[in-house]
């Protein structure tokens, strides 16, 4: 039972104590620490779709929840010619399409929000937008920080980021005051060259302590609780590992297609939307050694080591180790959805991939041998994401004549959608007169016992921008090595004679190519 539950107040602890029904009453320091500095956030890209669907909402709730610091104020910039009054009333309407309820707070939300259009080759304007915040800190007293959010398409990452810079935008006090930090959504590139031009031009202008490239993935709270469980538990990290788990699946498939995205979408496909970014975190998290504390740079220190050690694939044997698919027509819960190739912006010819399954390898000292399956794929049956670890089976049984020789190995489920919970089966004695057994599962659910999700992963990842706090975000070292391994399957895919033939067609709705389960042998 929750005992008490205090609504964090700025820099302060917050107590939560859990008392679980027949065991012994436990204590635990929840340290939530709102953002203290006050500061202006400034949206580059406001009148579009992220900022309608996900970053206004995400502040507004924040506001709802004392979550942002008291001096805040909450800049839009964008082509389009707007005033403040104007870009209030689209995002008020933007809101209410979404169910907004609580109007008031809305109200006094809103007075700290302001527009200033910019252009985006245009360094006037830069400096009109310079003037403009000098203004705004002191109307809304925000001490000169801010953080600018680069809510663009990803050709207008560098262009943007560096006239900030050359209006001086970049620049940070000495004392702490004044900060100026730069929040990038992926793709951070589109292959390893791109990747790295861009960090040349963002490092123009900001440092690294200054850039926070963002993965939504990190920030869900059920991933964040793959390192708690792993290192707060003494029980399963020594059984993590090669002698004992027999293969590792990692699995974040939708049922959702591209929707409005195919100008994107058709210069991505599914590895770059989801394997550069999401599925490489899932990854590391799963395999990277123990940090020897939780400090941001230590983290990301042991996930970088995964990437590095990742086995690089054989261009020339790439089926062995990838299967791709496009989705064809079909149906998702009851209803006829079209083909990819006929999605509204999608070349009816295209060979964008909409789903793959890779099988990797790890070497290093842990992992050798253990083959992690990555799958990914839009229009499949379900929504699920997971991560599972498949044990070994028993060296001997001692039960193989009597119930013959098939008793299933152990498993273990970090789900993350839609079920936020931890499963291990196991194998027990059925009761009854003769031997027999079964497969029992234990499961944990995330929130049993506790509130749901207080911030949902926008919320954190804005917070955590906000404290300065860059443990759930990309390190541009990660990023180069993600992309080393990448770019060279990506090339191979994209420029060999057989593209058609490599892109396996699967009906929406189904659980993917029948090719899938390609990988699935040894070796
Ligand atoms: C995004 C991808 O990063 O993640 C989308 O661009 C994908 O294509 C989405 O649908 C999945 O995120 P989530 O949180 O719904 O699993």
């Amino acid at each position: 039972m929750i005992e008490s539950i205090t609504n964090p107040q700025q820099n302060t602890l917050v107590k939560v104590s859990v008392d679980s029904p027949g065991a012994d009453s436990d204590t635990l320091d929840c340290e939530t620490v709102s953002p203290s500095d006050p500061c202006a956030v400034v949206i580059m890209g406001a009148t579009g779709d992220l900022t309608a669907r996900k970053l206004i909402p995400s502040l507004f709730h924040m506001y709802q929840n004392d979550r942002l610091p008291e001096a805040f104020a909450v800049i839009g910039s964008g082509r389009t010619q707007l005033d403040d009054e104007a870009f209030r009333d689209k995002l008020a309407s933007d809101m209410e399409s979404a169910g907004l309820t609580d109007r008031s707070a809305w109200a006094k939300f809103s007075k700290r929000i302001h527009y200033q259009p910019v252009g985006y080759d245009d360094l006037e304007s830069f400096n009109n937008l310079a003037q403009r915040l000098e203004a705004l800190d002191h109307q809304h007293h925000t001490a000169g920080n801010r953080l600018f959010y680069l809510a663009l398409p990803p050709k207008l990452y560098a262009p943007v980021a560096q006239l900030t810079g050359k209006s001086g935008l970049g620049i940070e006090k000495a004392n702490g005051n004044g900060w100026s930090r730069l929040v990038v959504e992926k793709p951070f590139g589109r292959d390893l060259d791109t990747a790295i031009d861009l960090d040349r031009s963002i490092h123009e202008y900001f440092g690294e302590h200054q850039v926070f490239r963002i993965d939504h993935y990190l920030a869900k709270e059920t991933v964040q609780n793959v390192l708690m469980f792993r290192f707060a538990n003494a029980l399963f990290e020594p059984v993590w590992n090669r002698r004992y788990v027999n293969q590792v699946e990692i699995t974040a498939v939708e049922t959702l297609g591209v929707e409005h995205r195919a100008g994107y979408y058709e210069q991505s496909g599914v590895l770059r939307d989801m394997f550069q970014n999401h599925m490489m975190q899932l990854l590391a998290l799963t395999a990277m050694e123990p940090p020897s504390a939780f400090e941001d740079n230590l983290v990301r220190d042991e996930r970088v080591k995964v990437f590095r050690a990742l086995r690089p694939f054989e261009v020339d044997r790439l089926q062995d180790r990838l299967v791709l698919g496009q989705y064809a027509a079909g149906t998702i819960d009851g209803k006829s959805v079209p083909a990819y190739r006929d999605e509204p912006g999608v070349d009816p010819q295209s060979l964008t991939p909409t789903f793959a399954r890779m099988k990797v390898f790890i070497d290093n000292w842990r992992w050798q041998g253990v083959p992690f399956y990555l799958t990914s794929g839009k229009r499949l049956a379900q929504k699920i994401t997971q991560i599972s670890i498949h044990f070994k089976q028993i060296p001997h049984s001692m039960f193989r004549d009597v119930i013959g020789p098939g008793i299933s190995a152990n498993h273990l489920i970090l789900g993350i959608y839609p079920d936020e919970k931890i499963t291990l089966t196991f194998q027990t004695k059925l009761p009854g007169a003769r031997v027999c057994l079964r497969s029992v599962t234990m499961d944990f659910h995330y929130y049993q016992g506790d509130q749901q999700p207080v911030l949902d992963a926008y919320e954190k990842v804005l917070l955590d921008c906000m404290l300065g706090d860059h443990m759930l975000f990309w390190r541009q070292d990660a990023v180069e090595q993600c992309w080393s391994f990448l770019t060279p399957i990506l090339a191979e895919c994209e420029t060999c004679g057989d593209r058609q033939s490599i892109l396996h067609s699967y009906p929406a709705g189904s659980s993917g190519p029948a090719e899938r389960t390609r990988l699935d042998s040894d070796g």
